[in-house]
């Protein structure tokens, strides 16, 4: 079974249901508050381990009640917690509204994910590690210092540059997978990202800029795998959608857990896009996450059409 090492945030996510987001200065009333296991990091080593993959999480928690439930969440789920740090600061939270369309708006207060450090990276061992899974809701040095290590180690590299940033050239080409969404893809590259001609442009240039193969996830579009050799767009199922929160996780996880079974590229994002797809069903983040054996089924009652190639 691969062993996935995810270096990254755990947030307690603070969720309402609204029936819009409310504009600046007004007030609108929502559902009951939800208290929810989430954050990237953890959010992304539950989905691969819902898929059937080892992971090993490293981060940081605060001293608080937030701190416990996180890790009991994750190790519910199989997920090696021994590399996670206690820290001073409070545990990350991301306070969460959700609309009635299923789309989210996210406020994060990293608090001890922003403790986080090239340290912390250094302090673990990397050897019995396939793949590494990195996010940025930690500071970018112990970002950077992990993609370094892992590529030292020999693991295989996937960089979910979200949220939307900016980033040095290094850390690009240090990643064998960049997996943006559009307005991730926009923001790394100062280009316009609204249609899949002009994801592929905006992916065109990360390669420029040292990056090994760009996945660009584009929601229900599905998503646009970009290498030197191919551009291929790979479609995705439609769902009935309740929450988005995590979709880009589920994908993720799925990716990660399905390349290590050493499956073909578009194979893997066609997986892929199920589990994302999946995860958009049902309510909140890591609840949300599908297992290998619901993403088979669903895969298997929908059909696997095969991925349209736009060219070689
Ligand atoms: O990707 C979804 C996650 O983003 C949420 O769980 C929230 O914690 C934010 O980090």
């Amino acid at each position: 079974m691969p062993n996935i090492l995810v270096i990254g945030s755990l947030n307690a996510d603070l969720v309402v249901r609204a029936p819009r987001f409310p504009a600046p200065g007004e007030t609108i009333s929502g559902e009951d508050l939800k208290i929810i296991p989430g954050g990237k990091g953890a959010n992304q080593a539950v989905a691969a381990a819902r898929q059937g993959a080892n992971v090993t999480m490293l981060g940081r928690v605060g001293k608080d009640s937030f701190g416990p439930f996180l890790l009991n969440s994750l190790k519910s789920n199989r997920v090696d917690t021994s590399l996670v740090l206690e820290d001073d600061s409070a545990t990350g939270t991301a306070i969460i509204v959700v609309d009635s369309n299923g789309q989210n708006s996210i406020v994060l207060s990293a608090g001890a994910n922003g403790k986080v450090s090239a340290a912390d990276v250094d302090h673990a061992s990397f050897r019995r590690f396939d793949l590494l899974l990195l996010q940025l809701e930690i500071p970018t040095p112990a970002v950077l210092r992990a993609a370094q290590r892992a590529h030292e180690n020999g693991l295989r590299v996937l960089l979910n540059p979200a949220p939307a940033q900016s980033l040095p050239d290094e850390l690009i080409s240090l990643a064998d997978f960049i997996i943006p969404n559009e307005t991730e893809l926009s923001l790394l590259t100062g280009l316009p990202v609204n249609d899949i001609s002009s994801a592929e442009q905006a992916a065109q240039t990360l390669l420029t800029r040292g990056a090994k193969n760009v996945i660009v996830t584009l929601g229900e579009k599905g998503a646009l795998v970009v290498t030197g050799t191919q551009v291929t767009h790979v479609d995705t199922y439609k769902v009935d959608v309740v929450d988005t929160t995590a979709a880009g996780d589920a994908f993720i996880g799925g990716f990660a857990s399905t390349l290590l079974r050493n499956v073909e590229l578009e194979e893997a994002v066609k997986y892929a896009n199920a589990c994302g797809a999946l995860a958009t069903t049902k309510f909140g983040a890591q609840p949300s996450l599908p297992t290998r054996e619901e993403t088979e089924k669903f895969m298997s009652l929908r059909g696997r059409s095969s991925p349209e190639a736009i060219s070689d």
